[in-house]
């Protein structure tokens, strides 16, 4: 079964748009349960239809948590993963602790 995008659709009207015509993307995050929130994730994932599309941008990622450095190591990984993945060459990664 296809299932068909909403007009009203704001990933697929506004920020995909955005995207496609950006340099630097810059991505922020909350922690949340020691990865990124669904916000930022819900946004990620609508990337795969443009994978190719997106490719060589730069990017820097920003996270804040009430916890340690070691509590982002997971998103610290998943983000290199993605800015491998995507070819977008990371700028700069700021995790703010405590
Ligand atoms: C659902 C939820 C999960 C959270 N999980 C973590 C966590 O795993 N580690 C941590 O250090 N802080 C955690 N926090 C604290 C948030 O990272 C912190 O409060 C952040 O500043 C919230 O940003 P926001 O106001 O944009 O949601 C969590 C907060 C919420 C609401």
């Amino acid at each position: 079964m296809e299932v068909g995008i909403p007009d009203n659709d704001v990933v697929e009207k506004e920020v995909i748009p955005q995207l496609l015509g950006a340099d630097v993307v810059f991505l922020v995050s909350s922690l949340y349960y020691f990865g990124l929130n669904a916000q930022l994730k819900t946004v990620i994932d609508r990337f795969y239809d443009y994978n190719h599309e997106l490719k060589n941008k730069k990017m820097i990622f920003m996270m804040a948590g009430y916890g340690t450095q070691e509590d982002m190591d997971a998103v610290k990984l998943h983000i290199e993963k993605l800015s491998s993945y995507m070819r977008w060459k990371m700028i700069d990664q700021i995790y703010v602790d405590d």
